[in-house]
C-alpha cells in the first residue's frame, strides 16, 4: 500500500483563528480529517506531522526514507529560510510537494522566496486547503 506523509511546520496548529481571512476558517485537524477520508477512499496510508521546531521536522523527515512514498509539506515560515529542511528533504531523497495555503507572492516580499521549491516535485500556493489533497494526487499518480 502506498503510503505518504503530511508535514505541518509552525503555527499551522493554529489554523481555523489564525488570520482566517489569509489562511481560511478550517482547523488543521478538520484539514487532517478530509485527507484521511481521501486516503480511505483511494486505498493509501496517509500520516499527518505538524511541529512548531525546525529540529522535530528535520527529525520526520529523516525518518522517512524508505519508510514513504512522498511527502506532501507546507513547512510555514521555515520554507523562507531553513537549510537544515532542505539538506534533510535532499538528504532522504523521497519525492515531495511543497503546499502553502496562502499566496505567498501576493505577500510580504520575504515570503517570496523558498529555499525548497527548486527541490522540490512541485509547488501549490495560493489554493488554501485544498492545495494538500491535489498534492497527494499529483504524487499518487507519480508513484503510481
Ligand atoms: C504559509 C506561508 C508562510 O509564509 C507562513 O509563514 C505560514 C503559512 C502558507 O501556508 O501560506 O506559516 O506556509
Amino acid at each position: 500500500m502506498r503510503s505518504f506523509l503530511v508535514i505541518n511546520g509552525p503555527n499551522l496548529n493554529l489554523l481555523g483563528t489564525r488570520e482566517p481571512a489569509i489562511y481560511g476558517s478550517k482547523g488543521l485537524s478538520d484539514i487532517e480529517g478530509e485527507l484521511r477520508e481521501w486516503s480511505s477512499a483511494k486505498g493509501v496510508e496517509v500520516s499527518f506531522i505538524q511541529s512548531n521546531h525546525e529540529g522535530v521536522i528535520v527529525d520526520e523527515i529523516q525518518g522517512a526514507r524508505g519508510r514513504y512514498d512522498a511527502i506532501v509539506i507546507n513547512p510555514g515560515a521555515l520554507t523562507h529560510y531553513s537549510i537544515a529542511m532542505r539538506d534533510a528533504l535532499i538528504a532522504v531523497e523521497v519525492p515531495f510537494i511543497e503546499v502553502h495555503l496562502s499566496n505567498v507572492y501576493a505577500r510580504e516580499e520575504f515570503r517570496h522566496k523558498s529555499v525548497i521549491s527548486d527541490v522540490a516535485v512541485g509547488k501549490i500556493v495560493g489554493l488554501g486547503a485544498i492545495g494538500y489533497r491535489l498534492a497527494l494526487e499529483a504524487l499518487l499518480e507519480r508513484v503510481g
